[in-house]
C-alpha cells in the first residue's frame, strides 16, 4: 500500500488563466478576423433581464452590428485589457508572482480570420510566438486552450458555427497548424473551454443561432457531438506532432448537492450531476453514457454520427482532466425559496454558504467533494484550470487595493485542494481565474475583478490601462 500524500507535489503546476477574447483586444489589428465574442454588447445591470444571458446574440442583431446600425454600442471584448500591447509588462508581473504555468488561449480567427481559409496569418502566428517566448523566458509554462468562446464569426455565419459537421475539418486544420508552429513551445494543451456551455449558451460554446431551429436541445447535442470528434482528432494530432504532448478537456463543473434529503431532490441533484459530468464521460471514457438515452428519447434528439465516429472518440480519449470551479449549486424538485446567481446556471440557495457580488455561493469544500468525486470516476490526473472571486474592488486614498476577501476565498480553496491531495487525488495544477483584472464573459464588465494585478479601466471603457499590484501581489 501506498503512504498517504501530504501536499502539493514538488512539480505542481501554479499559476493563473486568461481567455484571448476577456485580454487581447486588437481585434483587428494585424489580419485578425472578427469572432463571435466581438459582436457580445456591454449590457448594463438594470437592462438585463433575469434568466437572459447577455451572451446569446442572435443572427438579426449581427446583422444590425454588421451595419453599424447600433446605437451607442460597445463592445469591451474587442479591446480586452490590451494584453496584445502589454503582454511583456504582464507576464513579467506573473513571473513576479512566481507562476509556473500561464493558461492563456488562442484567437483561432487571428490565425484563421474567417476560420475556413487556405492559408494562416503569419502575424497571427508571430504574435503567439512572442508570447510563448516571453513565457518560457521566465520559465514559465504556457497552458493552451484552442477554443474559448470564441468562433470565427464568418463559420456561424455560413455554417451556423459548430452545428455543421464541415467546421470539425476547419478546427482540426487550425490545430494541426498550431501544433506544428508552437510543437517546442507548448506541451499543455485543452480543446474546448467549458464544453459543457454549448448545451446552455450554443452561440458562446460553438458560435451556433438558435433561434430558427425546430429542436433547440437536438441542434445543441449535434453541435456537441462535432466538437467532441474535433476534440479528438485534436488529440490524435497533438499526440503525433508533439510526442510529449499532454492534452485535457475542460469541463464547467457544475457540482449539484440536492436541496434536501427528499429522494425527490436527490433524484434531480444526480440527473444534473450527469448532465453536466456527461461531456467529461464522453471525452474521458470514449463513449456516450447510457444514462443520455433516455434523456434522448424523451427530448426527441437523434445525434447525427458518421461511421468512425465511435472509434474516434474511443481511441483518442484525454491525458488529462481540467475544469472550472467557481461555486457549487443545489437544487429542489419544488423549488420555492429564495434562489442564487453562479456561472451560466444558478440554483436554490444553500443557508450553509455565503454568495459573492454577484450571488455565486462560496464553497471551498465544495472544491474537495468536486476533486474526489472526479478522481473516483475517472482517475486521470485532474487539472483546476479556473477558480477564483469576482468582486468590486475599490482603489483607495493611497492608491492601493486591499482585496483582502479574495486572498481569503483563494487560501480556504487552496486548503481544499490540499485535503483531497490527501485523500489520494492525483492534482497536477491550479490556474486561478483572471490573475490580471479582464473584462467578464457573462457580462461584460470590467468592475468584476478577478485579478492579483488591477487594471486601471472602468465599465464605460474609461482608463489609463495602468497596471497596478493589489494585496496579494504585494504581500509575495
Ligand atoms: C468561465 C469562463 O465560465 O468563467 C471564463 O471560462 C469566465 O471565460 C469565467 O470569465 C468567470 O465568469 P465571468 O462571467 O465572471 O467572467
Amino acid at each position: 500500500m501506498a503512504k498517504m500524500k501530504t501536499g502539493f507535489p514538488k512539480d505542481f503546476l501554479w499559476g493563473g488563466a486568461t481567455a484571448a477574447n476577456q485580454i487581447e483586444g486588437a481585434y483587428n489589428e494585424d489580419g485578425k478576423g472578427l469572432s463571435t465574442a466581438d459582436m457580445v454588447r456591454f449590457i448594463p445591470k438594470s437592462e438585463r433581464n433575469p434568466g437572459e444571458h447577455a451572451l446569446d446574440v442572435t443572427k438579426k442583431q449581427i446583422n444590425k452590428i454588421l451595419a453599424g446600425n447600433v446605437e451607442e454600442a460597445r463592445f469591451p471584448k474587442r479591446e480586452g485589457i490590451d494584453f496584445y500591447h502589454h503582454y511583456k509588462e504582464d507576464i513579467a508581473l506573473f513571473a513576479e508572482m512566481g507562476f509556473k504555468t500561464f493558461r492563456l488561449s488562442i484567437a483561432w480567427s487571428r490565425i484563421f480570420p474567417n476560420g475556413d481559409d487556405a492559408t494562416p496569418n503569419e502575424a497571427g502566428l508571430a504574435f503567439y510566438d512572442q508570447v510563448f517566448d516571453e513565457c518560457l523566458k521566465y520559465g514559465i509554462e504556457p497552458l493552451v486552450t484552442l477554443s474559448h468562446y470564441e468562433t470565427p464569426l464568418h463559420l456561424t455565419l455560413k455554417y451556423n458555427g459548430w452545428s455543421d459537421r464541415r467546421v470539425i475539418e476547419f478546427f482540426t486544420n487550425y490545430a494541426e497548424t498550431v501544433f506544428r508552429r508552437y510543437k517546442d513551445k507548448v506541451k499543455y494543451w485543452l480543446t474546448f473551454n467549458e464544453i459543457n456551455i454549448i448545451a446552455i449558451s450554443p452561440y458562446t460554446g460553438g458560435g451556433v443561432l438558435v433561434e430558427d431551429a425546430k429542436n433547440r436541445l437536438e441542434l445543441c447535442y449535434q453541435a456537441a457531438h462535432h466538437q467532441f470528434v474535433a476534440s479528438a482528432l485534436a488529440t490524435k494530432l497533438a499526440h503525433e506532432i508533439i510526442p510529449d504532448a499532454k492534452v485535457g478537456c475542460m469541463l464547467a463543473r457544475m457540482t449539484t448537492y440536492p436541496a434536501t434529503n427528499n429522494p425527490d431532490d436527490i433524484l434531480k441533484a444526480q440527473h444534473l450531476n450527469q448532465m453536466n459530468l456527461f461531456f467529461t464521460d464522453v471525452q474521458a471514457r470514449g463513449e456516450y453514457p447510457s444514462y443520455m438515452d433516455r434523456y434522448f428519447t424523451e427530448n426527441n434528439i437523434s445525434i447525427q454520427k458518421e461511421s468512425g465516429d465511435d472509434e474516434i472518440l474511443k481511441e483518442h480519449t484525454v491525458d488529462f482532466i481540467s475544469f472550472s470551479y467557481y461555486m457549487s449549486l443545489s437544487t429542489s424538485a419544488n423549488p420555492t425559496g429564495k434562489q442564487t446567481g453562479g456561472n451560466f446556471m444558478g440554483g436554490v440557495k444553500n443557508e450553509y454558504l455565503e454568495t459573492s457580488d454577484w450571488g455565486w455561493q462560496i464553497d471551498p469544500k465544495g472544491l474537495r467533494y468536486t476533486l474526489n468525486d472526479f478522481y473516483s470516476r475517472y482517475e486521470l490526473p485532474l487539472f483546476i484550470v479556473e477558480n477564483g472571486l469576482g468582486a468590486y474592488d475599490k482603489v483607495t486614498a493611497d492608491g492601493k487595493i486591499h482585496d483582502d476577501y479574495r486572498i481569503d476565498y483563494l487560501r480556504k480553496h487552496i486548503e481544499q485542494m490540499k485535503e483531497a491531495i490527501k485523500d489520494g487525488v492525483d492534482l497536477i495544477g491550479y490556474t486561478s481565474w483572471g490573475p490580471i483584472d479582464l473584462i467578464s464573459a457573462s457580462t461584460s464588465e470590467m468592475s468584476k475583478r478577478y485579478g492579483f494585478i488591477y487594471v486601471d479601466k472602468d465599465d464605460d471603457g474609461k482608463g489609463t490601462l495602468k497596471r497596478s499590484k493589489k494585496r496579494f501581489l504585494r504581500l509575495v
